[in-house]
């Protein structure tokens, strides 16, 4: 039997399995302050081709700003949840917090707080291609902690100038010149999101985020010294745990830098373990494109012995779609969740 609400509950093949993990030959680690750039370029190139998953080290951000925003999430999520439910995102306003996200129609161990990085922003109001109307997207701060908007707001610019410095060795590490990915991000869409995975009576059949692939360009996760990610490694297709490193962050390739570059760098699956006695922060920023970027790949590295092989769509259509799918899911719940019995 389980502790848990059955909606939380895995199939049996998606259960975390504990003896799989190995941390040795896990993703690489990569040192942004090395001053060769070829080395660096090709060592960004490498981890992206490889792993999609790469961790980095002395990359720029001071260790207080992360401190102080690891702080205020601990302090939200640790308000009554009355309290939490009053900035709670909903169809209308879709940034806030929310304690009943699914990744596969299974519910995910987790509360999340979503903040948007360019206040407001400019998104997709419709889902009808030739429809260009703009919705502005407002973050919704609470009153408590008093100081939670200043400090994520402080947070979010440094991963917007990291977000910078890591697509330009992206655009190097592909024979593209640094600058190539600028004009898709010149509006962006970014958003952070503030995870909490508390303690879970049952860890062994239910999973903090299910597996999944991040649908931007690029994330940038700050993981506290918990531990309970996990990649799924190309070369066999095993989950590696993503081993804690203090004040280093992992980034991982994703959907939008697979199409265009045509599949040479693949955005890859990852999951998150919970655990029976303690509680996981995590802080990913989401770095996407602006609303008007059509993704598609790119013409550099397409010809007629690789063609491209997806197709085109508009970033704000698909954003758009994904928010309201989340909330249709919800509608739903009762009907999604059992199909098979524990
Ligand atoms: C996510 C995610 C990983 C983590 O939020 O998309 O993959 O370690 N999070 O919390
Ligand atoms: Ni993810």
């Amino acid at each position: 039997m389980a502790d848990v609400d059955v909606a939380f509950i895995q199939e049996p093949p998606h259960r975390p399995n504990p003896s799989l993990i190995q941390e040795a030959q896990g993703i690489p680690l990569i040192d942004l302050s090395c001053p060769d750039v070829d080395a660096l370029v090709d060592d960004v190139g490498h981890a992206c081709r490889q792993w999609g998953f790469f961790q980095i080290i002395n990359h720029g951000v001071p260790p207080d700003r992360r401190h102080k925003l690891e702080e205020v999430a601990s302090k939200f999520f640790h308000l009554s949840l009355d309290e939490k439910r009053k900035v709670r995102r909903d169809v209308r306003k879709v940034l806030g917090y929310y304690d009943t996200e699914h990744t596969k129609n299974v519910r995910d161990w987790k509360e999340v707080y979503d903040y948007a990085v360019q206040e407001p922003t400019l998104a997709a109001a419709s889902l009808d291609e030739d429809d260009d109307r703009v919705a502005h997207w407002e973050n919704q701060w609470p009153e408590n902690p008093p100081e939670m908007r200043e400090v994520c707001q402080e947070y979010a610019k440094e991963m917007v100038e990291l977000g910078k410095r890591l697509m330009e060795l992206i655009a190097m590490s592909l024979g593209l010149p640094a600058g190539r990915f600028e004009e898709f991000l010149k509006d962006p869409t970014s958003t952070m999101r503030l995870n909490y995975y508390p303690p879970c009576p049952s860890p062994h059949l239910t999973l903090g985020v299910g597996r999944h692939k991040d649908p931007g360009v690029l994330t940038i996760l700050a993981q506290d010294d918990v531990g309970g990610l996990e990649v799924k490694r190309k070369s066999d297709g095993q989950w590696v745990a993503v081993k804690p490193i203090p004040n280093a962050y992992i980034i991982n390739v994703a959907d939008v830098i697979q199409v265009w570059t045509n599949g040479e760098y693949e955005s890859v699956e990852h999951r998150v373990m919970v655990n029976s006695t303690k509680e996981r922060f995590s802080i990913p920023y989401f770095l996407n494109p602006s609303r008007h970027t059509v993704v598609k790949p790119l013409e550099e590295l397409t010809d007629e012995q690789n063609p491209a092989k997806y197709r085109p769509y508009k970033w704000g259509k698909f954003q758009l779609r994904r928010k309201l799918s989340n909330f249709m899911k919800l509608d739903t719940e009762n009907i999604q969740i059992q199909h098979f019995k524990v």
